[in-house]
């Protein structure tokens, strides 16, 4: 049984094997499902529409018994700590766990815990299951990573995205570079000009400001904002050619990206959640240590 927390601590062959089993079950296992039913919960303590929402329909596509946590109505309102709420699920039957928290690194407190945790982000620190799709919605165009040339452009700071995905990419052979506000640049992570960047890329990823983790409010508008760091419609007619645009939503439109922009020929946004299905059901189905027929 495995547990899901940083990209980090997969090697290339699993990560590869994650998206080979998210490609299997995009093609000729739609209807796979585990062995036993097991009994999942989805515990969010940030707000969340696609991740949430898309490990509930992988868990009901694979047959397992889904439960929703919400902090609010349990006994997290009494004060009850994060280790001692998932305890609780754990001592009463629940077999894995999908936690979002907004604590970095939040599951260093869990190392007791014995079911798998499936890591649904953690502050500005990790978004496995993200990455683990933006991945293969990269694979699916290029057929590669090696080489592949992404611009992750926005918030970077905040963003448990960014880290994720840089690591991801340096691992499997890819190029990542970084723009945005200077205040928002992350050390140890190249910064490129945004226009050089947007023509440099093969991969072309806005993020949302994260204002949520933001100590002092913006002072500039969404509309300055998206003509110095956003992908505006002149940005996107220099993208390359053979170029995507990604974006782990939620959008926030005509702020870092021309609304008209989200569902261009070239973009992948919204193939990027139906994407999050597959693989969330690949890294259950990695949780439950279950094999396709065949042991493929
Ligand atoms: N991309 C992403 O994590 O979206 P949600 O916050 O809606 O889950």
């Amino acid at each position: 049984q495995d547990s899901l927390l940083r990209i980090r601590d997969l090697t290339k062959d699993e990560i590869m094997g994650i998206l080979k089993d998210a490609q299997l079950f995009g093609v000729s296992h739609k209807d796979w499902q585990l062995p036993q039913r097991k009994l999942v919960a989805n515990l969010f303590f940030e707000p969340s529409t696609r991740t949430h929402y898309s490990f509930a329909s992988a868990e009901h596509q694979l047959g397992c018994m889904v439960e929703n946590f919400s902090a609010q109505g349990s006994s997290v309102e009494k004060g009850e700590s994060l280790y001692d709420t998932v305890r609780t699920f754990e001592s009463i039957g629940y077999e894995a766990l999908v936690i979002r928290h907004p604590k970095d690194e939040y599951f260093r407190e869990l190392e007791n815990i014995r079911i798998p945790i499936i890591n649904a982000g953690d502050g500005a620190g990790n978004h496995p299951t993200q990455c683990l799709l933006d991945l293969l919605t990269i694979y699916q165009e290029f057929g590669t990573f090696e080489h592949i040339r992404m611009a992750i452009i926005g918030d970077i700071s905040h963003s448990r995205v960014a880290a994720s995905n840089k690591e991801a990419m340096e691992l499997l052979g890819g190029e990542c570079v970084f723009s945005g506000p200077a205040q928002w640049q992350r050390e140890g992570y190249p910064h490129m000009d945004v226009d050089a960047a947007i023509e440099w890329a093969d991969v072309v990823m806005m993020l949302r400001i994260q204002h949520e983790r933001h100590a002092t409010s913006m002072q500039m508008s969404k509309a300055d904002y998206l003509q110095q760091y956003g992908l505006t419609k002149e940005r996107a007619a220099r993208m390359k050619s053979h170029a995507i645009i990604l974006h782990p939503a939620p959008v926030n439109r005509n702020v870092e990206i021309d609304s008209d922009l989200v569902e261009a020929p070239n973009s992948r946004i919204f193939k990027q959640m139906s994407n999050g299905v597959l693989v969330r059901k690949a890294v259950i189905k990695r949780a439950f240590g279950a094999e396709f027929e065949g042991g493929q």
